[in-house]
C-alpha cells in the first residue's frame, strides 16, 4: 500500500460528523428520521453519523453508476438500486460521500421528491464546488474541498482504498 498524503484524520472527521450529527438531531428533535446512503461511498460516513443522532432512525440505501472505475466523471447517472421502503411521508436525508459535479445528487433528489417525503435533506461528507456542473449544494456539509481526488473512509479509486479509516489525497500519476 503507498504512503498517501492524509487531507483529514480520522480525529478531524469523528469530529465533523459529531457536529453535523447534532446539527441533525436538532432540525428534527422529536421525530423519526430515515437516513438514505448512497451506495458504496457514503456507507462508512452513515455508519458513524447514524451513531451521533439520538432520534429513532432507519437506514436505506440507493444504489448509483456514475464513475465506472475510473477517476473523471462520465456525466451520466443510473440508478442500480432502488430503495427498500417507502419513502412517503418521511423525514429523509439523502447522504453522500462527496458532492463534486453534483449531478448524483440532483438526480437522486428528483427521484426521491416524486415519492412525497415529509421532509427532505442532504448530508455530503465532502463539498468539491470547484468541479460543480449544476447549481446545488448540500444541507450539511462536513468538510469544503479543493479540486484533489479523496479516497479512504468509505471513498474509493477503482475500488480500493475504503478502507482507510483517513481520507488521503490520491496524486494524479495514480489514476
Ligand atoms: P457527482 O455526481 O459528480 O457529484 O459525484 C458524486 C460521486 O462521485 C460521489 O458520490 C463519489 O462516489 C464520486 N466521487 C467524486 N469525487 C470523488 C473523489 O474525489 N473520490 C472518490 N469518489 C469521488
Amino acid at each position: 500500500m503507498p504512503e498517501l498524503q492524509i487531507l483529514f484524520t480520522r480525529e478531524q472527521i469523528a469530529g465533523r460528523v459529531a457536529e453535523l450529527g447534532a446539527e441533525i438531531a436538532r432540525d428534527f428533535a422529536g421525530q423519526p428520521i430515515v437516513l438514505l446512503g448512497v451506495l458504496k461511498g457514503a456507507s462508512v460516513f452513515l455508519g458513524d453519523l447514524a451513531r451521533t443522532i439520538p432520534l429513532d432512525a432507519t437506514f436505506d440505501f440507493l444504489g448509483v453508476s456514475s464513475y465506472g472505475d475510473g477517476a473523471s466523471p462520465g456525466g451520466e447517472v443510473r440508478l442500480i438500486k432502488d430503495v427498500d421502503q417507502s419513502m412517503a411521508g418521511r423525514n429523509v436525508i439523502l447522504v453522500e460521500d462527496i458532492l463534486d459535479t453534483g449531478l448524483t445528487l440532483d438526480y437522486l433528489k428528483r427521484i426521491i421528491s416524486t415519492h412525497q417525503p415529509r421532509a427532505l435533506r442532504t448530508a455530503a461528507l465532502l463539498d468539491k464546488p470547484a468541479r460543480r456542473r449544476i447549481t446545488i449544494s448540500a444541507d450539511y456539509v462536513g468538510f469544503v474541498i479543493p479540486d484533489h481526488f479523496v479516497v479512504g473512509y468509505g471513498m474509493d479509486y477503482a475500488e480500493r482504498y475504503r478502507n482507510l479509516p483517513d481520507i488521503h489525497i490520491l496524486p494524479p500519476e495514480m489514476f
